[in-house]
């Protein structure tokens, strides 16, 4: 049975930077406020004439396939992590099909959020040990930007997510790479962040243009206390349970790569779990929350950095609305 790696990784983010100075414009808010909650210090902002979840993925999965020495028609198959798609349907998966020229091949939509990367990788390791498929573009691609309410009555969510989009070529391989993921959720969490609409079950006369406009249904709500609350314990559990399944400790992990939720959840974790500064990869600071897109960003930028190297041991893991939360065990 074959295994699975990780043998390119890329990422995109848009030009347009956010800082914390500039949203102080916009709303009843500090940088020192958000710095001091959230660890952000500015995020990117796309620019809607030019920007779009499938185009920014195309840019990411290019930058993969170029750093694992390969073209587009090597793809088989693509799946594709978002909650914030071009349009309502058809999902990214096509979109970004359409953008590499890939006509024919499969393409598979996640819908889970800031788990949504780990998900589909997840998805691609069965498929690559089941022989299904040899080569599979795995995305995490989100603008969140437009669908924030940025004056001060949502304040408490226009600070944190950002926009981006990245990418990992999976292989098949005889070596091991993907060691374990591991898939949560618990549904009844379902409300303390999510975007109501459109949502399919409301009466047809709300879904019409006239009511759509007045109503804050389309913007991110989140009880920042619960999610915080409950993102500590499972970001923990998700971690032991991965190294637990591999028969690994603490001390065998060379890099935790956390969903960038927010800087404070990342520094709870690495201490309550004992960790050292280059045992941690944060990049919030620069991007924000990025939901599905935050790992494979992270991951991209790690790798450049020189801090993913052959034969260690890189822990991912993340949480989010649901909720759901997932870990990865990869052997790079
Ligand atoms: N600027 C200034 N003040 C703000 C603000 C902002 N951007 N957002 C909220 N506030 C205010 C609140 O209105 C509140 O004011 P009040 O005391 O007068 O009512 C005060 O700050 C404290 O709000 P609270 O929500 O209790 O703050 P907090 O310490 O919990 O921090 C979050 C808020 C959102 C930063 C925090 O709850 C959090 O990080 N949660 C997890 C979020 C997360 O990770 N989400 C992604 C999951 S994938």
């Amino acid at each position: 049975m074959p295994y699975t790696r990780i043998t390119g990784l890329g990422h995109y983010v848009p030009e347009q930077v956010i800082t914390n100075q500039y949203l102080s414009t916009l709303m009843d808010t500090t940088d020192e406020w958000i710095t001091e909650r959230t660890g952000i210090k500015e995020r990117r902002w796309i620019d809607p004439a030019k920007d779009t979840v499938a185009n920014m993925a195309a840019k990411a999965a290019r930058m993969a396939l170029e750093r694992a020495g390969l073209k587009e028609t090597d793809i088989e198959f693509i799946v594709f992590a978002t909650i914030t798609p071009d349009y309502f349907f058809p999902g990214s998966g096509v979109l970004l099909q359409r953008e590499l020229g890939l006509e024919g091949i499969g393409a598979l939509d996640i819908r889970n959020a800031c788990s949504g990367f780990i998900y589909a990788l997840s998805v691609a390791d069965q498929y690559i040990r089941t022989g299904t498929y040899k080569t599979i573009l795995v995305i995490g691609a989100e603008i969140q930007s437009t669908a924030l309410d940025v004056t001060t009555r949502g304040r408490n969510t226009a600070v944190i997510f950002g926009d981006g989009a990245g990418a990992a070529i999976v292989q098949a391989s005889a070596r091991p790479g993907v060691l374990s993921t591991h898939l949560h959720a618990d549904g009844r969490f379902a409300e303390e962040l999510y975007v109501r609409d459109p949502g399919s079950s409301r009466p047809r006369e709300e879904r019409q243009p006239e009511q759509i406009l007045d109503t804050t249904h389309y913007k991110v709500v989140m009880n920042g206390n619960q999610v915080f609350k409950h993102a500590i314990v499972r970001f923990s559990e998700a971690i032991e349970e991965a190294l637990a399944a591999n028969n690994l400790n603490i001390n065998d992990l060379s890099l935790l790569i956390p969903h960038q939720a927010n800087l404070r959840i990342s520094q709870y974790i690495q201490q309550k779990m004992n960790l050292n500064n280059n045992q941690v990869y944060n990049n919030i600071m620069r991007y924000g929350n990025t939901t599905a897109a935050s790992i494979p960003i992270a991951m991209s930028e790690a790798w450049a950095e020189g801090k993913i190297r052959e034969n260690d041991v890189i822990c991912l893991a993340a949480f989010g609305s649901g909720f759901t939360w997932a870990s990865a065990l990869i052997r790079w």
